[in-house]
């Protein structure tokens, strides 16, 4: 009486299917929870701050390649004054808060007067860069 070999090598096939399956269907899945979560956030706060960041790295990138003419800088620190307008409606959330306002207008202040009287050589534009990025850190400091 011999008993019958025992089936492993059908199983082994079977389980890899469905262990290839799990994946698939857990990366469907996680796809469609980032999509939701990505679609309930608001895209603005970011997209502002990811646009004032290049604006500025922009300013850092002539101040060291010794572009510091008043028509290579005033493009810049001019859309860096808007973009700033646009602070407190991008955070709701925050836009009450006193600390938060105070940053806001330091930032804005630093630039109106960058605006009124552009830094004329590089000097000047490394000055205004190196208060630029205070002023972001000042909000950042707490608010980020
Ligand atoms: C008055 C407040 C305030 C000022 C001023 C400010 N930021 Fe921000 N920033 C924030 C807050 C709040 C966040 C966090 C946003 C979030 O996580 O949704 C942030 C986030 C960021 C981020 C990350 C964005 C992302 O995609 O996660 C960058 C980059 C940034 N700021 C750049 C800057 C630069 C450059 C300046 C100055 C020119 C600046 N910020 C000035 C409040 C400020």
């Amino acid at each position: 009486m011999a008993s019958p070999p025992p089936r492993r090598t059908g199983n082994a096939g079977r389980y890899l299917f469905l262990f290839l399956l799990g994946l698939v269907v857990g990366a469907v899945c996680t796809v469609m929870a980032l999509r939701a979560l990505q679609a309930r956030q608001d895209p603005f706060p970011d997209a502002l701050m990811q646009v004032m960041a290049r604006q500025s790295g922009e300013l850092d990138r002539a101040a060291k390649a010794n572009r510091c003419t008043t028509s290579d800088t005033l493009p810049r620190v001019q859309s860096l004054r808007m973009l700033a307008n646009d602070i407190e409606a991008a955070f709701p959330g925050l836009r009450d808060d006193t600390r938060f306002a105070a940053a806001a207008s330091g930032l804005r202040a630093t630039l109106d007067k960058a605006v009124a009287q552009p830094p004329a050589d590089c000097a000047a534009l490394a000055a205004l860069t190196r208060q630029v990025g205070e002023d972001c850190k000042a909000c950042h400091r707490d608010f980020r």
